[in-house]
Protein backbone atom coordinates (compact mmCIF):
# COMPACT_ATOMS: atom_id res chain seq x y z
CA UNK A 1 0.00 0.00 0.00
CA UNK A 2 1.45 3.44 -1.04
CA UNK A 3 0.49 6.16 1.28
CA UNK A 4 0.08 9.54 -1.23
CA UNK A 5 0.26 13.19 0.06
CA UNK A 6 -0.21 14.86 -2.71
CA UNK A 7 -3.08 15.42 -5.80
CA UNK A 8 0.34 15.19 -8.62
CA UNK A 9 1.09 11.76 -6.95
CA UNK A 10 -2.17 10.91 -6.92
CA UNK A 11 -3.00 11.68 -10.35
CA UNK A 12 0.13 10.04 -11.77
CA UNK A 13 -1.26 6.60 -10.35
CA UNK A 14 -4.62 7.00 -11.17
CA UNK A 15 -3.54 7.43 -14.48
CA UNK A 16 -1.37 4.61 -14.76
CA UNK A 17 -4.53 2.26 -13.89
CA UNK A 18 -6.53 4.16 -16.30
CA UNK A 19 -4.42 3.60 -18.84
CA UNK A 20 -4.24 -0.16 -18.34
CA UNK A 21 -8.11 -0.35 -17.94
CA UNK A 22 -8.64 -1.20 -14.73
CA UNK A 23 -11.63 0.31 -12.51
CA UNK A 24 -11.26 2.64 -8.84
CA UNK A 25 -12.99 2.25 -6.17
CA UNK A 26 -12.53 5.04 -3.39
CA UNK A 27 -13.24 4.55 0.22
CA UNK A 28 -13.43 7.64 1.85
CA UNK A 29 -12.95 7.86 5.43
CA UNK A 30 -11.47 10.73 8.53
CA UNK A 31 -9.30 8.00 9.62
CA UNK A 32 -9.68 6.42 13.28
CA UNK A 33 -10.73 2.99 11.73
CA UNK A 34 -12.61 0.39 12.92
CA UNK A 35 -14.78 -2.49 11.44
CA UNK A 36 -17.65 0.03 9.89
CA UNK A 37 -15.02 1.48 7.47
CA UNK A 38 -13.11 -1.85 6.99
CA UNK A 39 -16.53 -3.06 5.68
CA UNK A 40 -16.14 -0.46 3.22
CA UNK A 41 -13.10 -1.61 2.45
CA UNK A 42 -14.17 -5.21 1.35
CA UNK A 43 -16.75 -3.84 -0.69
CA UNK A 44 -14.93 -1.93 -2.54
CA UNK A 45 -11.91 -4.89 -2.76
CA UNK A 46 -14.95 -7.11 -3.92
CA UNK A 47 -15.83 -4.13 -6.66
CA UNK A 48 -13.21 -2.36 -8.11
CA UNK A 49 -9.92 -3.45 -9.86
CA UNK A 50 -8.11 -0.57 -7.72
CA UNK A 51 -8.96 0.56 -4.08
CA UNK A 52 -7.89 4.41 -2.44
CA UNK A 53 -9.02 5.02 0.92
CA UNK A 54 -8.94 8.70 1.81
CA UNK A 55 -8.00 9.65 5.30
CA UNK A 56 -8.49 13.49 5.78
CA UNK A 57 -10.04 15.01 9.12
CA UNK A 58 -11.98 17.91 7.43
CA UNK A 59 -11.86 20.70 8.87
CA UNK A 60 -14.91 22.44 7.10
CA UNK A 61 -17.19 20.13 7.98
CA UNK A 62 -16.97 20.41 12.06
CA UNK A 63 -18.88 23.31 12.88
CA UNK A 64 -17.46 22.95 16.69
CA UNK A 65 -13.63 24.07 17.28
CA UNK A 66 -13.90 21.41 20.22
CA UNK A 67 -15.24 18.40 17.89
CA UNK A 68 -12.31 18.94 15.22
CA UNK A 69 -9.66 19.21 18.20
CA UNK A 70 -10.87 15.90 20.46
CA UNK A 71 -11.21 13.92 16.82
CA UNK A 72 -8.99 10.67 17.03
CA UNK A 73 -5.64 10.85 14.85
CA UNK A 74 -4.08 7.66 14.45
CA UNK A 75 -2.79 7.64 11.01
CA UNK A 76 0.07 5.26 11.75
CA UNK A 77 -2.18 2.51 13.45
CA UNK A 78 -4.95 3.43 10.50
CA UNK A 79 -1.96 2.51 7.81
CA UNK A 80 -1.29 -0.97 9.94
CA UNK A 81 -5.02 -1.95 10.16
CA UNK A 82 -5.79 -1.50 6.09
CA UNK A 83 -2.39 -4.04 5.64
CA UNK A 84 -4.34 -7.30 5.46
CA UNK A 85 -6.88 -5.54 2.41
CA UNK A 86 -4.15 -5.20 -0.28
CA UNK A 87 -5.16 -1.49 -0.60
CA UNK A 88 -3.70 0.13 -3.29
CA UNK A 89 -3.39 3.48 -2.01
CA UNK A 90 -4.18 5.02 1.05
CA UNK A 91 -4.30 9.04 0.30
CA UNK A 92 -3.48 11.47 3.16
CA UNK A 93 -3.81 14.96 1.36
CA UNK A 94 -2.33 17.72 3.37
CA UNK A 95 -4.73 20.40 4.21
CA UNK A 96 -3.04 22.88 1.18
CA UNK A 97 -3.69 20.17 -1.00
CA UNK A 98 -7.61 19.83 -0.57
CA UNK A 99 -7.91 23.71 0.92
CA UNK A 100 -5.38 25.72 -1.16
CA UNK A 101 -5.18 29.59 -0.29
CA UNK A 102 -8.33 31.19 -2.20
CA UNK A 103 -10.16 28.68 -2.11
CA UNK A 104 -13.49 29.84 -2.62
CA UNK A 105 -16.10 26.93 -3.81
CA UNK A 106 -18.11 25.30 -1.68
CA UNK A 107 -20.81 22.82 -2.69
CA UNK A 108 -24.40 22.52 -1.53
CA UNK A 109 -27.06 19.85 -1.79
CA UNK A 110 -30.02 22.07 -1.15
CA UNK A 111 -33.53 20.03 0.80
CA UNK A 112 -31.81 17.30 1.80
CA UNK A 113 -29.70 18.61 4.09
CA UNK A 114 -32.42 20.57 5.92
CA UNK A 115 -33.85 18.52 9.27
CA UNK A 116 -31.95 16.00 11.24
CA UNK A 117 -28.32 16.21 11.80
CA UNK A 118 -27.97 19.45 9.21
CA UNK A 119 -30.82 21.37 11.76
CA UNK A 120 -28.22 20.64 14.59
CA UNK A 121 -25.05 21.51 12.76
CA UNK A 122 -25.08 24.31 10.66
CA UNK A 123 -22.61 24.13 7.66
CA UNK A 124 -21.78 20.57 8.34
CA UNK A 125 -23.34 18.85 4.86
CA UNK A 126 -22.00 22.02 2.83
CA UNK A 127 -18.46 20.70 4.39
CA UNK A 128 -19.10 17.23 3.58
CA UNK A 129 -20.64 17.63 0.30
CA UNK A 130 -17.49 19.93 -0.97
CA UNK A 131 -14.53 17.81 0.50
CA UNK A 132 -16.54 14.45 -1.56
CA UNK A 133 -16.92 16.40 -4.23
CA UNK A 134 -13.60 16.93 -4.57
CA UNK A 135 -11.64 13.68 -3.28
CA UNK A 136 -14.40 12.00 -6.35
CA UNK A 137 -12.78 14.02 -8.64
CA UNK A 138 -9.16 13.83 -7.34
CA UNK A 139 -9.30 9.64 -7.16
CA UNK A 140 -11.19 9.86 -10.53
CA UNK A 141 -12.76 6.74 -9.18
CA UNK A 142 -15.85 4.76 -10.74
CA UNK A 143 -17.23 3.82 -7.25
CA UNK A 144 -17.31 5.32 -3.91
CA UNK A 145 -18.36 3.28 -0.50
CA UNK A 146 -20.34 4.63 2.04
CA UNK A 147 -21.56 3.57 5.17
CA UNK A 148 -25.95 3.37 5.91
CA UNK A 149 -24.70 4.33 9.28
CA UNK A 150 -24.34 8.19 8.43
CA UNK A 151 -27.53 7.89 5.98
CA UNK A 152 -28.19 11.50 5.35
CA UNK A 153 -24.83 11.85 4.64
CA UNK A 154 -25.13 9.10 2.20
CA UNK A 155 -28.57 10.25 0.03
CA UNK A 156 -26.58 13.77 0.10
CA UNK A 157 -23.52 12.21 -1.75
CA UNK A 158 -25.48 10.22 -3.82
CA UNK A 159 -27.85 13.50 -4.66
CA UNK A 160 -24.23 15.57 -5.39
CA UNK A 161 -22.73 12.84 -7.55
CA UNK A 162 -26.21 12.37 -9.88
CA UNK A 163 -26.81 16.48 -10.29
CA UNK A 164 -23.48 17.20 -10.81
CA UNK A 165 -22.91 14.41 -13.58
CA UNK A 166 -20.20 12.78 -11.61
CA UNK A 167 -19.25 9.04 -13.36
CA UNK A 168 -19.45 7.53 -10.07
CA UNK A 169 -21.56 4.92 -8.78
CA UNK A 170 -22.35 5.67 -5.11
CA UNK A 171 -22.83 2.56 -3.12
CA UNK A 172 -23.95 2.47 0.53
CA UNK A 173 -23.30 -0.56 2.86
CA UNK A 174 -24.85 -1.59 5.73
CA UNK A 175 -23.94 -0.31 9.34
CA UNK A 176 -21.54 -2.88 11.28
CA UNK A 177 -22.43 -3.11 14.96
CA UNK A 178 -20.61 -4.48 18.15
CA UNK A 179 -22.16 -8.01 18.96
CA UNK A 180 -24.85 -5.83 21.73
CA UNK A 181 -25.87 -3.98 18.50
CA UNK A 182 -24.50 -0.61 19.58
CA UNK A 183 -23.03 0.96 15.46
CA UNK A 184 -19.31 0.93 15.57
CA UNK A 185 -17.97 5.25 15.57
CA UNK A 186 -14.80 6.49 15.92
CA UNK A 187 -16.45 9.02 18.56
CA UNK A 188 -16.72 5.35 20.52
CA UNK A 189 -13.43 5.51 22.06
CA UNK A 190 -14.23 9.09 24.09
CA UNK A 191 -17.53 7.02 25.84
CA UNK A 192 -16.48 6.28 30.02
CA UNK A 193 -17.28 2.67 30.52
CA UNK A 194 -20.93 3.12 32.21
CA UNK A 195 -21.80 5.05 29.02
CA UNK A 196 -20.27 2.15 26.78
CA UNK A 197 -22.48 -0.16 28.71
CA UNK A 198 -25.81 2.08 28.45
CA UNK A 199 -25.13 2.97 24.34
CA UNK A 200 -26.67 -0.19 22.97
CA UNK A 201 -30.14 0.91 24.50
CA UNK A 202 -29.94 3.48 21.78
CA UNK A 203 -29.99 0.56 18.80
CA UNK A 204 -32.60 -1.16 20.94
CA UNK A 205 -34.66 1.90 21.02
CA UNK A 206 -35.21 1.97 17.50
CA UNK A 207 -35.70 -2.20 16.88
CA UNK A 208 -38.49 -1.79 19.28
CA UNK A 209 -39.95 1.37 17.40
CA UNK A 210 -39.39 -0.20 14.09
CA UNK A 211 -41.15 -3.47 15.27
CA UNK A 212 -44.05 -1.45 16.43
CA UNK A 213 -44.49 1.00 13.53
CA UNK A 214 -44.86 -2.08 11.46
CA UNK A 215 -47.06 -3.49 13.29
CA UNK A 216 -49.59 -0.53 12.92
CA UNK A 217 -49.47 1.55 16.31
CA UNK A 218 -49.14 5.41 15.67
CA UNK A 219 -46.05 6.93 14.61
CA UNK A 220 -45.72 9.62 17.11
CA UNK A 221 -46.71 7.62 19.92
CA UNK A 222 -44.07 5.22 18.74
CA UNK A 223 -41.54 7.83 18.53
CA UNK A 224 -42.64 9.46 22.24
CA UNK A 225 -42.08 6.28 23.64
CA UNK A 226 -38.69 5.50 21.53
CA UNK A 227 -37.57 8.92 23.17
CA UNK A 228 -38.38 8.12 26.40
CA UNK A 229 -36.42 4.55 26.41
CA UNK A 230 -33.37 6.18 25.36
CA UNK A 231 -33.27 8.60 28.03
CA UNK A 232 -34.55 5.89 30.50
CA UNK A 233 -31.28 3.88 29.16
CA UNK A 234 -28.55 6.53 30.20
CA UNK A 235 -29.04 9.08 26.98
CA UNK A 236 -29.00 12.71 28.34
CA UNK A 237 -30.40 14.51 25.48
CA UNK A 238 -32.49 13.09 22.19
CA UNK A 239 -31.68 15.66 19.65
CA UNK A 240 -33.79 14.31 16.87
CA UNK A 241 -35.67 11.03 16.80
CA UNK A 242 -37.72 10.74 13.24
CA UNK A 243 -39.42 8.75 10.79
CA UNK A 244 -38.28 9.38 7.01
CA UNK A 245 -38.43 8.49 3.40
CA UNK A 246 -35.54 6.65 2.47
CA UNK A 247 -35.50 8.79 -1.03
CA UNK A 248 -35.59 12.37 -0.50
CA UNK A 249 -35.91 12.09 3.58
CA UNK A 250 -39.20 13.26 3.80
CA UNK A 251 -40.58 13.29 7.18
CA UNK A 252 -43.04 10.58 7.50
CA UNK A 253 -46.23 10.55 9.54
CA UNK A 254 -47.82 7.14 8.55
CA UNK A 255 -44.91 4.38 7.29
CA UNK A 256 -44.01 3.98 3.74
CA UNK A 257 -41.55 1.63 2.61
CA UNK A 258 -38.92 2.58 2.26
CA UNK A 259 -38.32 4.45 5.51
CA UNK A 260 -36.06 4.91 8.25
CA UNK A 261 -36.35 5.99 11.48
CA UNK A 262 -33.09 8.01 12.73
CA UNK A 263 -32.03 9.30 15.82
CA UNK A 264 -28.87 11.54 16.98
CA UNK A 265 -28.34 11.55 21.09
CA UNK A 266 -26.17 12.36 23.70
CA UNK A 267 -24.56 10.32 25.99
CA UNK A 268 -21.47 11.49 28.52
CA UNK A 269 -21.17 14.29 26.25
CA UNK A 270 -20.81 12.46 22.96
CA UNK A 271 -23.14 12.90 20.07
CA UNK A 272 -24.36 9.64 18.58
CA UNK A 273 -27.02 8.80 15.19
CA UNK A 274 -27.77 5.73 14.39
CA UNK A 275 -30.53 4.63 11.91
CA UNK A 276 -32.71 1.78 11.09
CA UNK A 277 -34.63 0.50 8.09
CA UNK A 278 -38.47 0.09 8.31
P1 LIG B 1 -16.03 8.81 8.79
O1 LIG B 1 -16.87 9.18 9.94
O2 LIG B 1 -14.59 8.43 9.02
O3 LIG B 1 -16.74 7.64 8.03
C1 LIG B 1 -16.21 7.15 6.82
C2 LIG B 1 -17.21 6.17 6.24
O4 LIG B 1 -17.37 5.07 7.13
C3 LIG B 1 -18.61 6.80 6.04
O5 LIG B 1 -19.14 6.39 4.79
C4 LIG B 1 -19.40 6.21 7.20
O6 LIG B 1 -20.79 6.12 6.94
C5 LIG B 1 -18.76 4.84 7.30
N1 LIG B 1 -19.03 4.23 8.62
C6 LIG B 1 -18.81 4.76 9.84
N2 LIG B 1 -19.23 3.92 10.81
C7 LIG B 1 -19.74 2.84 10.18
C8 LIG B 1 -20.34 1.63 10.61
N3 LIG B 1 -20.50 1.35 11.91
N4 LIG B 1 -20.74 0.73 9.67
C9 LIG B 1 -20.58 1.00 8.34
N5 LIG B 1 -20.02 2.12 7.87
C10 LIG B 1 -19.61 3.03 8.77
O7 LIG B 1 -18.19 10.05 7.16
C11 LIG B 1 -17.10 10.58 7.16
O8 LIG B 1 -15.99 10.03 7.74
C12 LIG B 1 -16.84 11.91 6.47
O9 LIG B 1 -17.99 12.70 6.54
C13 LIG B 1 -16.37 11.77 5.00
C14 LIG B 1 -17.43 11.09 4.13
C15 LIG B 1 -15.05 10.99 4.93
C16 LIG B 1 -16.11 13.18 4.40
O10 LIG B 1 -15.17 13.86 5.14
Amino acid sequence: MKIIRTRADLRAATAAWRQAGESIGVVPTMGALHEGHLSLVTAAKSTADRVIVTLFVNPRQFNNAADLAAYPRTETSDAEKLGPFAVDVLYIPDPDQMYPKGFATTVSVGGLDQGLCGAHRPGHFDGVATVVTKLFIQTDADAAFFGEKDFQQLQIVRTLARDLDLHIRVIGCPTVREADGFALSSRNVRLGSKARADAPGLYRALQAAAARINAGDPVADVIGAARAAILAAGYTEVEYLELRSEDGLEPLTAPRTPARLLVAAWIDGVRLIDNIRL
